[in-house]
């Protein structure tokens, strides 16, 4: 599948400025340094002006970090989504939400896969957690259990991660990608737990409510020895 980017409406260059513009302004104190200089650093590929032409993006991530987008029709099964994680590859759907539903989506639309996700990639770190996990998964995919705790991982980090610098900030990009939930976290009512890869392995999430639970990261690079330290486990219990 490839992005028809021909196809794409006067109302959806119109939704993709509208949500980047409003975001951005919105993200400036709360995102994480990494994120907003990722961000910076595609600009000339990533804007508010025009919706992104795939080809262009993979071009400036390619050569930084070896990552790629692979365009997919919407979810797709997790085994295959851990087996593209391994190989650098990020699935993103190419439709766009209408502008009567801004702030409303069953699924994930371009907005959140291009904005909300691939910054992050130029950051090697980062990446490297991501293509881990990926590998980790594929490694382990006759074992539902590992996958779900994979799962629950990538949801507390790679959809919902905040971190700790200057403050709590946002790295995960089910909250940069959106409006409402960028606010909410810093609502008394949410709680939040310093990061502990055992407990996240452990917790049930429910992808369909704003999140009321998130976990606190010390650094990016905590984020890839954890992992590290979880795939030992793993390994050392399979040789049992
Ligand atoms: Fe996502």
């Amino acid at each position: 599948m490839k992005q028809e980017f021909d196809n794409y409406t006067q109302e959806d260059f119109k939704v993709w400025k509208t949500l980047f513009e409003r975001q951005l302004d919105n993200l400036e104190d709360k995102s994480c340094l990494a994120y907003l200089s990722c961000l910076s650093e595609l600009s000339e590929v990533l804007n508010a002006n025009s919706i992104p032409q795939f080809e262009q993006l993979n071009d400036v991530l390619q050569r930084k970090t070896g990552w790629t987008i692979e365009v997919v029709p919407g979810l797709i099964p997790v085994g295959d989504f851990f087996e593209l994680l391994s190989r650098k590859k990020f699935c993103s759907s190419t439709w766009l939400r209408s502008m009567a539903q801004l702030d409303y989506l069953e699924e994930p639309d371009m907005f959140h896969d291009i904005f909300g996700h691939i910054p992050l990639f130029m950051n090697c770190e980062y990446g490297d957690f991501a293509q881990k996990m990926g590998e980790i998964g594929v490694r382990f995919k006759g074992s539902e259990e590992i996958l779900i705790e994979l799962q629950r991982l990538y949801w507390f980090t790679i959809e919902f991660g905040l971190l700790q610098e200057a403050g709590t900030k946002i790295y995960g990009a089910g909250i940069t990608s959106s409006f409402g939930e960028t606010n909410t976290i810093y609502e008394k009512s949410t709680e939040i737990r310093l990061f502990d890869i055992d407990e996240i392995i452990s917790t049930d999430f429910n992808n369909n409510v704003i999140q009321t639970k998130y976990f606190l990261l010390p650094s990016f690079e905590e984020l890839y020895a954890a992992l590290n330290k979880y795939e030992e486990q793993l390994i050392s219990l399979a040789c049992l």
